[in-house]
Order: C-alpha cells, then structure tokens, then sequence
C-alpha cells in the first residue's frame, strides 16, 4: 500500500499511519480509497492482528475529506454520456457506495480498532474515524472535527449522515451537516462522537491502553437493542426534529440547495433501518446529489477555484516573489481603517495618512475597536493584540510613506483630491512600488494620468466591511504593467483574501454586475408589482438580501446621482425608463435616500423596531400585480438573476472580465450572487447557453431589451459553447 504503512507489534497490535505520499495533507484519492478496501480485508483476515489504531503520519492533521479535485475531474468533466442510463447509474451508485463498504468492512471486522487523531478530522476524514470504535483525540481546541460537505453542495457520503446520528441523536447531528458546523475536540466529547480527551502527543498510548483491556469490537449500532440518542423519527421527540428542521431549511434556504433536502431525506430514512440499509440510502442520496448542476457549480467555485486563487492561480508567471513589509493606506476613513487593520493582522508595517492626525489617529481607533473584542471573546491574548496595533502609525506625515513597498489610496471619491494625494504619496516611493487605488466608481486609467509611473498604478477595490469581506477586486488600467499586477496578487495574498483581476471600466465587474439586481427591483417596483412580492421572490433566489432593501442600503441618492451622471455623459443616447421617474420622485421630490436618512422604499422606526415597506410606495406607484402564482414567481426570478448573469456576459464581450473563474468567484464573494448557482457564469454554462438565451428572448420580449442576449452569447448558444470551454483559463477546474 502507498498510503498507509501497515506495522503488527508483538502483542498483534496492527498500527496503521495513514500518510498520502507527496502531500502535506491526508486526502481521500481513489487509490486511498482502494486501500481501505485492503485494509479491511487483512484486519479481518491475517489471524496475527488482535486489534489495531489508526493515525496520520501528518504533522497537519489526519485527513480532510475527500479530494475533491480528484472527484471534481471525476465526475463533473461530463465525458461522453452513458449509453445505457441503467447501467451508468448502477455504476455511479457502486462508486459512491464503496468508501462506505470499505468503513463499514472496518467497522465488522471482528478485531476492535481505535482512531488516534492528533489533528484536524473534516469530511471523509471524520467518517473514517466515525467507523473506527474508538476515538481518542488530543485535547487542542484548534482542532477541527466536522462534516462541511453542505458547504460544497455535498451531503456526507461515507457513512457521516448515519453514524453521526446514531452516536449524538438526529438533532444534534442535523445542525452540524446541514450548516458543516466545525467541532472542537472538547465539544465533540460533550456530544459524544469522540471517547476519550488526552494531551497532545498522547492519542496513541491512550489507544493502546483501550485496545489492552480487550474492548469489544462492535458498533453500538450492531448491538441489541441499540436505541438512537434523543430517539428515531417515530419518537415524539425525533418527529419534532424533523418537522422542526424541514421548516427551518425551507426558511434558510427556499430549497435551493439539493444537498440540504438530501441530508435531511438520508438521516430520516437512514434511521428507520438497519445501519446497512442506511448506509446503501446514504449512498444513494450521495450520488443523486453529486449529479446536480449546484453541486457542480458550487465544488468547482467555493472550493477548487477559491483554492486555485489563493494559491495565485491568477498571477502572472514569471515574476519574482514581491515581499511587502510596509505599506502606507492614504485615507483613514472607513475603507482605509478597514484595510490598515487586515494589513496589521497580517503582520505589515503600516503607515495610515489623514488629513490631520486626530482623523489618522480615529482610522487606527477602529482596528484597536476590533482587536479588543477579539481579546475579551478570548479569540486573541492581549499581547497578540497590543503588537498587530502597534505596526500601524497614524499619521498626517506623507514622508512616512517612504520605505512603503505599496500604497492604498483610500481617499474621498474624487479625482482632483486623488490626483493630489498620488503625488505627494509618489515623491516619496521608491521606483518599483505599487500605487493602487481603492475607487469604487473611477476608472484607473483617468486616475493613472496623475502618477508619473501608470505602469505601476493599479486598482485595488476593496469591499465593505474590509475585514469580513474576502474578495479584492484588481483593476488593471491601460497602462499597468503585468509585473504590477503580479505584486498586487502578492500583496492581496498576503493581507488572505481572494483576488479576481478585471479590466478598466465604469464600475468595474462587481458593481457593474451587482447593479443590475437593485436596478430590476426598482423595474419591477414601477410596473406596479406589489413590494412585498418582489421582496419576498428576491430572497427565494438565494441572495443575501432582497432587491428594495439592498437598494436602500446602498442609498438612493447614490443611485440617482449615478443615473443623472451617465445622463449628462451620454446626452441624446441615454434612454430613459421608469425607474428614471420612480428615482427621481424618491429622492428629488420626496428626500427619501434609504436607510441612511432612515427613509428609502422602507420606514425605518426611530425606536429601533423593524422596518415596514413604506406605505406611502403605493401612492408613488399604483399596485397593479397584487397575487403572485408559482408560474410568475419563477419568471420573477429569472429576472432577478439572469439580469446579473447577462451583465457578466456583456463584460466578457467588452473584456472587461475573461476568466470564467475570476468572475464566479467574484459574484459570490462581492455581492453574494446566490452560491448554490457557481456564481452569474456558472448559472449559464450548468443550465446549457443556448437554454439561457431563449428564456432571456422570452424575457426580452415581455420586459424589454435589457433582457436581449448579447451577441457573444448567441454566437456561444450556435457553437454549443461553455464559457468554462470558449475563455479556459481555468481547464483544471472545470
Ligand atoms: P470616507 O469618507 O469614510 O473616508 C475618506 C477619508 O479620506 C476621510 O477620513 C478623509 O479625511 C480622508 N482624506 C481626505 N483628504 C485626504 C488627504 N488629502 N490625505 C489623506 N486623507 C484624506 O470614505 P470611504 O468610504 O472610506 O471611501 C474611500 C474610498 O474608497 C473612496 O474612493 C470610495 O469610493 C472607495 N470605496 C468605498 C467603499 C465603501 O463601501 N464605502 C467600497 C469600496 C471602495
């Protein structure tokens, strides 16, 4: 075996280390899975083993899960179709079911076997130690033990949806696949899936003291009369959870994760027989959900191109490692105290510029705000703190940017103010460093005018909060360089976040795209649809927030300034709509801005209770579409989400985006575009491109022209193309 070394001591102990070749981290490759199978076949057969202890010979932990490139190339590369749809689902079926033969032979081996996990157990990893009989853990709190397969659009598939229950009830076990809830080693004992808490270094003694008081080998399940912890789902108390949690899920999630209506089908059918038999439901559910478009579209984006892109799989090959020691953040405002505090955390020397020192001096007030509630929630020790606070210096000073390997322009939007703070920060830099700037609205190529080096002047367009949101937007303008982009990837790295790169235009990619949702809901709020409709469809096609209370977050003046602006530049060609109008009432008329002035499409109560819709909406715009049956409420939907899809398809037609990766990643993460879709590219490729443009000319037709597919995608829908195919960057994870 190449994955696991097999020792039998004199007492026939088999002490078997399970330890990848070639990785710093124990995965469940086919070859892994293989010699499961192997091993179960000697525990049981070679008369010499009494018993045996598994561990990793991994100083990073035992194993996290399943490898999911691997499953990835598997499964979603499509190859050719099965020709007979009996046989390819009996054959998917027997490649989902054989991890779980191959624990469950471990499990009924007839000799006892112990897990010894000094380190982390996720997915895979903690089922393998779920068939174990033992689990002796080393009591470290930074220890991670969970099922996050939910995360991906994955249920368990290796027994985890049936042992877990049986050994901590249905509840408990829900709560933590349904959300991918991480344990400690000390929650896990308080639950009940681990046995035994020793210190670090101890696991394998301690195992070795259960296997020599000839411990039974048997599950608790394979017992008589075993009974499942809180009772199965014909107990009062199991009915409840069920009841209970379909209700909870339909609320959290509207059904649009398959994997979560699986996991809830597999425990309440798995518990109701034998653990064999839920073993072969679990797999089934496991196959059926790896076959659907949102578990393709969610392992390829959250999982292989988030890890390619923190891994630089965006940078430009060929340049030298950029260190990045010290950087100076023009602008302590709230992006600028935002973004010192992340550089702070990440061990950078900072340099915060107002300016007057009392606004420099408030900026790193907010860092110190942060950091002293991480102290007192016991995630950071004082001293910790104290030092990630004293690598920023506040300052009016700009000849303390001297030294800074980048700078972050964070100053009010406006370009005569930034052009001003580019030159004096400019006097001082050395030649090689990187000025970016954090605009949201202003294009880097107008901006670069002001720099004597635009080769060296880049967007950095950060999110708010900064130090929630993981995504850096990278803006390259006409004349940076390849070798600036590659430093800015470093620095973006180096603060953990994720970069996505995109070319120069009027709002970018992010806002660009992310616009067109708040815009829709105002269409749909001046053609009369009712409010509480168009709330209500907005948040059942999985985004974060419906349309009318993210507009008002954003504000609607900001929305009406936007739309005058583009009036004025582009005089006789701007086409006016009815949400010209509906803006113009709100804000001009009536000086209802949003949330910010506490009046938008929504009242805000002075006495801090919920928010209503405003009433007074209804005077603005007469009520016309007061019901709104299943067949509208999808087609609502659609509109909602293909409005973001097709402005991701015109920027790739535009360039202003052409990585099909970058541009999944970045929806979910900027403005998060309903996850279990890919993201807005993954939402066209998985539903096929030519589907995509006859619903959205259906569309067209009934809504207007906003809805007409570009030309690209007609081109793409006529070849039968994928963006993952026609722009492939990206080939090793799609
Ligand atoms: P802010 O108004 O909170 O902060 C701007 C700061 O710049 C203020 O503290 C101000 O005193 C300072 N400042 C003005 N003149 C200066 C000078 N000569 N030297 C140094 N500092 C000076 O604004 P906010 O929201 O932090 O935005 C800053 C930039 O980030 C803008 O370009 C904005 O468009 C962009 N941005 C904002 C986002 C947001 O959600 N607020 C998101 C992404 C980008």
């Amino acid at each position: 075996m190449e994955n696991f070394k097999l020792e039998i001591d004199a007492e026939g102990i088999a002490l078997i280390t399970f330890d990848v070749p070639g990785r710093s981290m124990n995965t469940i490759t086919a070859s892994v899975l293989e010699e499961l199978g192997e091993l179960a076949h000697t525990l049981k057969t070679d008369a010499a083993i009494k018993g045996a202890i598994i561990q990793s010979g991994k100083a990073s932990g035992f194993c996290a899960g399943a490898d999911l490139g691997e499953m990835g190339s598997g499964s979603l590369a499509g190859g050719a179709a099965p020709q007979d749809a009996d046989a390819a689902l009996k054959a998917g079926f027997e490649r989902a079911f054989a991890l779980n033969k191959a624990l469950r032979a471990i499990e009924t081996c007839g000799k006892p076997v112990a897990c010894a996990l000094e380190g982390l157990a996720l997915g895979g990893g903690l089922e393998i130690a779920l068939c174990c009989h033992y689990r002796v853990i080393a009591d470290n709190p930074k220890i991670k033990l969970g099922l996050p397969e939910a995360k991906v659009g994955l249920l368990p598939g290796a027994g985890g949806t049936q042992r877990l229950p049986r050994l901590i009830g249905a509840q408990n076990a829900l709560m933590m696949i349904l959300q991918g809830e991480e344990k400690n080693p000390s929650e896990a004992k308080g639950l009940g899936f681990v046995h035994e808490l020793v210190p670090a270094g101890e696991t394998l003694a301690a195992a070795r003291r259960w296997l020599a008081a000839k411990p039974k080998a048997v599950a608790p399940w394979d017992e008589k009369g075993f009974k499942i912890p809180g009772g199965g789902p014909f107990t009062p108390g199991g009915a409840m959870t069920f009841i209970g949690g379909n209700a909870f899920l339909s609320k959290q999630s509207y059904g649009n994760y398959p994997a979560q209506k699986h996991i809830m089908s597999a425990v309440y059918e798995g518990l109701q027989v034998p653990i064999d038999a839920a073993l072969r439901i679990e797999s089934r559910y496991f196959f059926k959900t790896l076959q659907t478009p949102q578990a393709r579209g969610m392992i390829r984006t959250l999982f292989l191109s988030m890890q390619a892109l923190a891994k630089g799989g965006n940078r430009p090959k060929g340049h030298a490692p950029y260190e990045i020691n010290k950087v100076s953040v023009l602008g302590a405002g709230m992006m600028g105290a935002g973004i010192a505090y992340v550089q702070a955390m990440a061990g950078i020397e900072t340099v915060l510029i107002d300016r007057d020192q009392a606004s420099a001096e408030k900026g790193k007030g907010y860092a110190k705000d942060i950091l002293d509630k991480r102290v007192s929630r016991g995630r950071m020790s004082q001293g910790a703190a104290d030092k990630v606070l004293a690598l920023i210096t506040p300052t009016a000073d700009y000849a303390l940017v001297k030294g800074s390997d980048l700078v972050v322009e964070a100053v009010f939007e406006n370009r005569e103010l930034k052009a001003e703070v580019t030159k004096l920060a400019e006097a001082q830099l050395a030649q090689t460093a990187v000025f970016g700037s954090n605009t949201s609205t202003l294009p880097i190529t107008g901006l670069a005018e002001a720099s004597a080096r635009p080769k060296n002047f880049i967007g950095i367009h950060f999110f708010s909060p900064v130090d929630k949101m993981g995504l850096v937007e990278i803006i390259l303008g006409k004349e940076t360089s390849e070798e600036t982009l590659a430093k800015s990837i470093y620095y973006v790295l180096k603060i953990k976040k994720t970069p996505i790169t995109v070319n120069d235009s009027r709002g970018f990619y992010t806002s660009r795209c992310f616009g067109t949702y708040v815009t829709e809901g105002a269409h749909m709020l001046a053609e009369g649809i009712k409010p509480a409709i168009i709330e209500n469809v907005g948040k059942m096609t999985g985004m974060p927030r419906a349309p009318l209370e993210m507009s008002d977050d954003v504000a609607l003046d900001l929305a009406w300034k936007v739309r005058s602006q583009a009036r004025a530049d582009l005089g006789s060609a701007y086409k006016e709509t009815p949400v010209d109008g509906l803006l113009a009432n709100m804000v001009e008329k009536l000086g209802r801005y949003g949330r910010k002035n506490g009046k938008g499409y929504y009242e805000y109560p002075s006495d801090g209770s919920k928010k209503k819709i405003w009433p007074g909406l209804s005077d603005l715009v007469a009520v016309k579409i007061s019901e709104c049956p299943p067949e509208l409420r999808d087609e609502y939907k659609k509109r909602l989400l293909y409005i973001q899809a097709l402005e991701t398809a015109r920027c790739f037609e535009e360039g202003v985006i052409t990585s099909p990766r970058d541009a999944d990643v970045g929806s979910i993460l900027a403005w998060g575009f309903a996850p279990y879709t890919g993201g807005t590219v993954s939402l066209m490729d998985l539903m096929g491109i030519a589907k995509f443009v006859a619903e959205c000319d259906v569309l067209a037709q009934k809504y207007g022209p906003r809805f007409t597919p570009p030309a690209l995608l007609r081109d793409m829908a006529a070849k039968g193309e994928t963006f993952y195919g026609r722009f492939a960057d990206n080939k090793a994870a799609a």
